[in-house]
Parts: structure tokens; sequence; C-alpha cells
């Protein structure tokens, strides 16, 4: 390569890497803005009926769990047995983490990473209200798990990887830590068409996990690229069936865009919320 070819590829990484660190900046404040206002429990737990959980998970869990953030119920896809370990990407208040606790049992433990400050501290807050200890949670990014090779017998996630610049990287990372045999369990929004700039660009949209989401064939090929076999889609629904229109984030959404009713339907009919099981083999 040419030294002026190699300059431009230098800089060209080093770009994205800033512009990587820069949106996960804005998510992680977005986050933060998420813990601090949070005020309807009984609008997040109404969405949460809708994404697939039922009325004794929602009550097992503290209040200020359940922050209405999840567009699926990841440890519905598959059964987790007794003593496993399980790792929760991008844990949140820790919803998926203490209900894979009481699965998992005394024998077991969960771990939630997650990179937002406010996020943990609600987690761990929540840790000591249910007196749980087969629970931490650590501070880290998905794409670059804080986590030995080959520790882990299952990853839970709901609603973060579409968040990630690098999702490549977050299933590399995936299939290192998981034990030969291991599995999967994702609960994410792809998109079925390529949605306008404007929205994309919206940082709410971002937030709202959709702006970042990739298109169904890519997401599932990045999954089968990082090694993973028996990859299935257990379950899908339309964003349109998973949220309510006239949720905040999504009316702040449709302000900021200015978009009309119809424009709001067919952008939402083209967001899918999977359920994803995979294995390493
Ligand atoms: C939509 S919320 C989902 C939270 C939780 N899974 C739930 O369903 O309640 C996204 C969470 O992922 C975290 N997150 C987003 N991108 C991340 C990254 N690259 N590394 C670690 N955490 C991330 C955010 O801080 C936030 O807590």
């Amino acid at each position: 390569m040419s030294n002026h070819l190699e300059s431009s590829a230098t800089e060209l990484t080093r770009r994205r890497a800033e512009g990587a660190d820069a949106l996960r900046e804005q998510v992680k404040e977005g986050y933060t803005r998420v813990v601090a206002s949070f005020d309807d429990t009984e609008r997040a737990n109404e969405a949460a009926r809708r994404i697939g959980y039922d009325d004794e998970q929602l009550a097992a869990v503290p209040e200020g769990t359940n922050l209405g953030v999840g567009c699926g119920n990841p440890t519905a896809i598959d059964a987790l047995h007794p003593g496993e370990t399980v790792v929760d990407l991008g844990s949140g208040a820790g919803m998926d983490s203490f209900l894979a606790a009481r699965q998992v049992g005394p024998t077991g433990r969960v771990i939630g990473v997650d990179m937002t400050p406010a996020m943990l501290e609600k987690a761990r807050e929540n840790a000591r209200k249910t007196g749980v200890t087969n629970v931490e949670f650590r501070e880290g990014h998905i794409e670059d798990l804080p986590l030995e090779d080959e520790s882990v017998d299952v990853i839970l996630s709901n609603c973060v990887i579409n968040l990630s610049p690098d999702k490549e990287s977050v299933y590399r990372e995936a299939f290192r830590v998981l034990r030969p045999g291991g599995r999967i369990m994702v609960s994410d929004i792809v998109l079925e068409q390529e949605l306008p700039a404007a929205v994309v660009a919206s940082v709410d949209a971002y937030l709202g996990c959709v702006g970042g989401a990739s298109l169904r064939e890519t997401y599932l090929e990045t999954i089968q690229k990082a090694g993973f076999a028996e990859i299935r889609v257990d379950r899908e629904s339309s964003f349109l069936d998973a949220f309510a229109l006239d949720d905040p984030m999504v009316q702040g959404i449709v302000e900021e865009l200015g978009l009309s009713a119809e424009q709001v339907k067919e952008y939402a009919g083209s967001v899918t919320s999977l359920h994803i099981f995979a294995r390493k083999a």
C-alpha cells in the first residue's frame, strides 16, 4: 500500500472508532435519562405483557426493574438449567438477569454487563432489594466483554445489540466467552427495509432501538459469520404489535421528524422484533 493509501486507511479506522465512541456516548446519555425519568411502572408492565412476559414474572422483579425498554422476552426462548452461568448483554436495570437467576438457582450465576453507570447503579440497587446472591452486574462494553474465554453457558440479550455500531464484534465476543455447546437467546430489532436517513439520524430513534438496527438478512449473517450453528428465529412480531404508537418514546420520534400518520405506520411496519436462538457447536 502506498503511504498515502495507508494513511487514508488509518484515518478511516480512526474516524470509525471516533464515530463508534461518539455513538456509544449518545446511547449512554440516553439511557441515563431513561433511568432518571422513569415513573410509569404500569405502562412499562403493559408493554412487557405485549412482548412476552407474564404477570408472575412481572410480580417477581422489584419495581423499577422493568423500565419498558425491552423488545421481547429472551428468557422464554429456551430453558435455562440449574447450575448454569448466564450472561445478560446490556442488562439495564436487571429485568432478564433476575428472571434468569431464578431459573439457574443458587448453584448457577448470572452476570449482567452494561456500559451505563446509572443503569448499573439501578440494577445493583434492585439486587439489594431482592436479596439475590447469584447475580452481579459488571461495567463493560458488549463489543469487548469483561469475561474469560469459554466460561459461560448462555448469553441473553434484550434489545441491545441493535444499538451497537459494531455488531460483528458483539457476536464474536459472545462466541468467544461461550463454552462449546453454549447457547445464545436474543430478542432484538431488525429492519425489513432501509429506513430514511432522517429517521436513522435521529438520536431518539437510536435510543428506541430502531435507528441502529440492521436489515434482517445482514443481522442473521453476522451471527453465522461469528461461527454459530442451529440459528433459528423462534418467534417474531411487528414493532406495531410490540409497541403502542402513543408511547412517549415513539411520539418523541414522530414529533422530532414531523412524520405523518401514514409514514409512522409504514416505518413502524418495517421494524420487526425477533427472538433468536443459536448454538456454539
Ligand atoms: C434498550 S435497553 C435494554 C435493557 C435491558 N436489556 C432490558 O430489556 O430491560 C439497552 C441497554 O443496553 C446498554 N447498552 C447499549 N449499548 C451497549 C454497549 N455497547 N455495551 C454495553 N451496554 C450497552 C444500555 O446502557 C442500556 O442499559
